[in-house]
Parts: C-alpha cells; structure tokens; sequence
C-alpha cells in the first residue's frame, strides 16, 4: 500500500489584522509544522467566502484584510516556497463540493453545531440567520476534504467544524466511493495557548472590544497596551496579595516567557513561578510585572514587525504570491472534485460504460 500523505489546511477568516492570540494559538505552530519537514503539502487559506458568511454587507472589509493576513502569515515565518498559500473565493470548486455534501448533512446536524450557535448568539442573527453562514462548516469540510487534509490545526473551537468533516467524509465515502481523507485536529500543544483573554481581561480578544495586540503593533502601541492591562482588581497595594489564576497579565506571561527571559530581565527570579509565587503572597506590584512581560513580549515581537515592514515594501509581489498559491490550490482541488464526481456518477461525458449502456438500451428497442 502506498504511504499516506501528511497534508496540513488550515486558514483564517480575512476579517482584520491577526493578534497575538493568533499567533500563540496557531500562527508560530503553524511556522514550526512547516519548518519541522515533516509534511509532504501545507495549505495556508485566507477564508474570504468564509468571512463573506457574516460579512455579506460589507465585502469591503474582507477585501482590505486579504493583504493584511497575507503579510502577518509572511511575516512570522510562513513561506512561499514551504507553504501553499492561498484566498479561497478563487478556488470555485471550493463551493461545489459544499453543494453535494450539503446533500449529506441534516439541518438538525447543524443547528447542534456549538460554535454556530455561539456565533449566531454574538451576532444577534437568531431571528434571521442567513443561510451561507448557517451551511459554513459544510464549505469548512470542503475546504479541508479538496486537498485531502489529513492533519488541520486550529483552535479548539473549532473542533465542532473538524467533528461535522469527519462525519461528512465517513457518509460520502460509504454513499458512494472511499475518495475522501478523514481528517485529525491538531490542538495547540500549551495550555496557555488555547485562549489568549483581551487585554482587558475578557475571554476573547476581538477588534470590536478594542482589547487585542496586533503582531503590526509599533512598539510603543505594545507598551502602552502592556501597561495598560486588567490585573487583578483587588490587588490595590503592593503588600496585598495577589490573584494568579485567569489573571491575563500572568497568563500571557505563561504564553510567551522563557526562563532564560528571567535571567535576561528579571534577574531575582528563577522562573516564572518564583513570579507568581510572589505575587500570590503579597509585596509585588503590577508594574514590575508588566514591566517583565513588555520586556519579553517586545523581543518577541519585534522581528515579526521587522519582517513585516520588508514585505510591505512590495505589495504587487504579495498578490503575487498569493496568485501562484492560488492556481495550485486549484489544481488540487480540481483533481479532488473530479474523483468526487466520478464516485457519484456525475461525470456522464467521461462514463464510457454509461454512454455504452444507454445506447444499448435503445437499440434493443429499436
Ligand atoms: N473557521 C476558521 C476560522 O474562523 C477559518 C477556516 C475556514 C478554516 N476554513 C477552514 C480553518 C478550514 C481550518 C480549516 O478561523
């Protein structure tokens, strides 16, 4: 039997500038997938169509954020020559796939979907939910089953749009031939990295609550946002002891420090839990905290933004490569609906046998 492909998809919807939450959660995993050689294709897909789902009254939005995705993906390390990466809306057997499996899936099925339903509630769509957004986790299993994505990494809320994949693949291939690749999720590996809370302390990072750092951040954006951060509220003094847990001061510190950025910056400390040891017992202040974590947090950052500026440099270049990326997306996805078409007899002009049969059927009648 011939081995089995490790082919990565993954993507993000083109709806602003990508955040550090992005980036904990999967932009620098993605990068270390892509350099660890280990997979034969990686897919990058800026999910347009996706986006357009919820957007549909503002395509200008979408079309403004391509750019900005393509050089955040750029400039943290994701390559060209490494990683196909592409803008769905161009690959338009993308939505022809959906279009059979929409046939394999209830509406039940997908009214259970929790992240649509957490979604439907933030968007205030109850009463008039518009049908492209309601079938997105089909186009989603498209998107993933064109390139016979055997691994997609991503955040855990979306494992409800990995599960609804999975069993979309097992009733296609047993409806009508074994075509498609079940696909594994691949989970961020650091705990921390899951979920990045606002910077004001909120569970979710998100543009409108003008809470996020962008990986385009200047540097005094950075610390202005660093500084600025919700801390424990009843942490008024520095003798009063102080609150770790879901703290976002300390759990970006879990996301993003290193012990060798204690001997570098805050030389008192081992690592970080001589840090919250101390701070749990009382007589550390938040501003030596925040301190340590602009310190860190800027080193980090800085060469991402470096990078950035280059690539800005040349912006025709950029829809370059996406353009390439594009056009080799959709060969692949071009061969897959072919064997998707041919598993479900649709393909008539090439079904010689089916040509065959029916003319034999009418000349015994004639
Ligand atoms: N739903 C993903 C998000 O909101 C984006 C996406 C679209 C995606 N299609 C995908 C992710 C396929 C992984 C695989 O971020």
């Amino acid at each position: 039997m011939e081995k089995k492909e490790k082919i990565i998809l993954t993507g993000d919807r083109p709806t602003g500038r990508l955040h550090i939450g992005h980036y904990v959660g999967s932009l620098k995993r993605r990068v270390e997938l892509q350099n660890s050689g280990e997979f034969d294709k990686i897919f990058i897909m800026i999910a347009d169509a996706q986006a357009l789902t919820d957007n549909a009254d503002n395509p200008e939005k979408v079309r403004q954020n391509i750019i900005e995705v393509a050089l955040d993906y750029l400039s943290c390390g994701l390559d060209p020559a490494k990683s196909t990466m592409f803008i769905q809306s161009q690959i338009a057997e993308l939505t022809e796939l959906s279009f059979y499996y929409m046939n394999l899936v209830t509406v039940a099925r997908l009214q259970r979907n929790p992240t649509v339903k957490a979604e439907i509630q933030m968007r205030d769509f109850e009463a008039s939910i518009p049908v492209g957004f309601f079938t997105y986790p089909i186009s989603q299993a498209a998107d993933i089953t064109a390139f016979k994505a055997t691994i997609v990494p991503v955040g855990e809320d979306q494992m409800p749009m990995i599960e609804q994949t999975r069993e979309i693949v097992r009733k296609f291939n047993a409806t009508y031939d074994e075509v498609l690749v079940e696909p594994d999720i691949l989970l961020p590996s650091n705990k921390s990295c899951l979920r990045l809370p606002g910077t004001d302390g909120k569970a979710k990072m998100s543009k409108s609550l003008n809470n996020c750092i962008y990986l385009s951040d200047s540097e005094a954006e950075i610390k202005t946002k660093i500084m600025g951060m919700y801390t424990d509220p009843n942490h008024l003094k520095v003798e009063d002891p102080g609150q770790v847990d879901g703290n976002p001061v300390f759990i970006y510190l879990d996301a993003f420090s290193r012990p060798e950025h204690f001997a570098k910056y805050l030389p008192d400390y081992e690592n970080l839990d001589e840090l919250k040891t101390h701070y749990s017992r009382g007589g550390l202040g938040d501003v030596k905290v925040k301190k340590f974590l602009n310190a860190v947090m800027q080193e980090e950052l800085a060469p991402i933004r470096t990078r950035r500026k280059e690539f800005e440099k040349d912006i025709p270049e950029i829809y370059n490569i996406l353009k390439k990326g594009s056009d080799e997306a959709r060969r692949v996805a071009s061969n897959t609906l072919d064997e998707v078409k041919s598993a479900m007899k649709i393909n008539y002009f090439e079904d010689v046998e089916l040509i065959k049969e029916q003319a034999q059927k009418y000349t015994s009648t004639n």
